[in-house]
């Protein structure tokens, strides 16, 4: 209980506007190399409500796990016969950290959603964990994977539009022979990990992934992050 409440109120600090306008001058001074904007427009593609329900219907998929719920726009719009969400702060049915629920957990998903702490070392154990609970044929799917530029995925976080570097762990899945790993173009970036064998394994430089900078995603993007559009991904899964 009291883990949580203090957990509750490190969150709320974390996103204030002081602290977001302190660490946005401290990215800026120190870190943006200024490289700007990519280019990514979202506006016309599909929002991640529908690519989620779509995905379930077509795979019938019965039990949805959601990390980060949030005000739950996405949890409450999932139609499913099982729906579990885990969020220490707000919405969902599970008041805990992604970590303190799986480990406890005994059940298994279809699909998860992984939309919690948008760190690279959150997200990397989210995944680990998600693997574990996946049943077969299932799907993760993971949100933000496409910032536009520095600020959008520096961390410490410094704005409220934010991805965080949750891309760092989408390029390390890619890396890995046991699971296949695309990034939908749509909504901010939709990673989606199926465990079957990875049919474009990503070869580009050993250095591990947390070190990776903004600059190689800036120039590497498409490769580094196997992006599709939703037609393509649809077909695929
Ligand atoms: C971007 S919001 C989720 C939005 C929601 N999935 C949606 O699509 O509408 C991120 C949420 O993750 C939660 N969160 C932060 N750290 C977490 C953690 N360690 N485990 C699970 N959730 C976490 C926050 O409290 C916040 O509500």
């Amino acid at each position: 209980m009291i883990v949580n409440f203090i957990l509750k109120k490190l969150i709320r600090l974390k996103n204030s506007s002081k602290v977001l306008k302190f660490f946005y001058y401290y990215h800026y001074l120190f870190h943006d190399k200024k490289l700007g904007d990519i280019g990514f427009d979202f506006t016309k593609k599909k929002s991640r409500l529908d690519i989620v329900q779509n995905i379930i219907k077509k795979k019938e998929y019965k039990k949805y796990l959601e990390i980060g719920c949030f005000d739950d726009e996405l949890f409450n719009y999932i139609n499913c016969e099982k729906k579990v969400g885990v969020d220490p702060v707000s919405g969902g049915t599970i008041r805990k950290t992604s970590d303190q629920f799986f480990s406890s957990n005994k059940e298994y998903f279809d699909c998860i959603f992984i939309d919690g702490l948008h760190e690279y070392k959150q997200v990397r154990k989210d995944i680990t964990n998600s693997l574990k609970f996946l049943n077969k044929g299932g799907i993760i799917l993971l949100h933000d994977c496409l910032p536009n530029n520095y600020f959008e995925q520096a961390v410490p976080r410094c704005q409220w539009t934010w991805n965080g570097d949750v891309w760092k762990a989408i390029v390390e899945s890619r890396k890995s022979k046991d699971i296949d790993v695309y990034t939908c173009y749509a909504d901010f970036g939709i990673g989606v990990i199926i465990k079957r064998p990875n049919r474009n394994l990503l070869e580009f430089s050993n250095q591990d992934s947390k070190s990776l900078k903004f600059e190689d995603y800036f120039h590497n993007h498409k490769n580094l992050m196997n992006i599709i559009e939703y037609e393509k991904l649809i077909e695929i899964i």
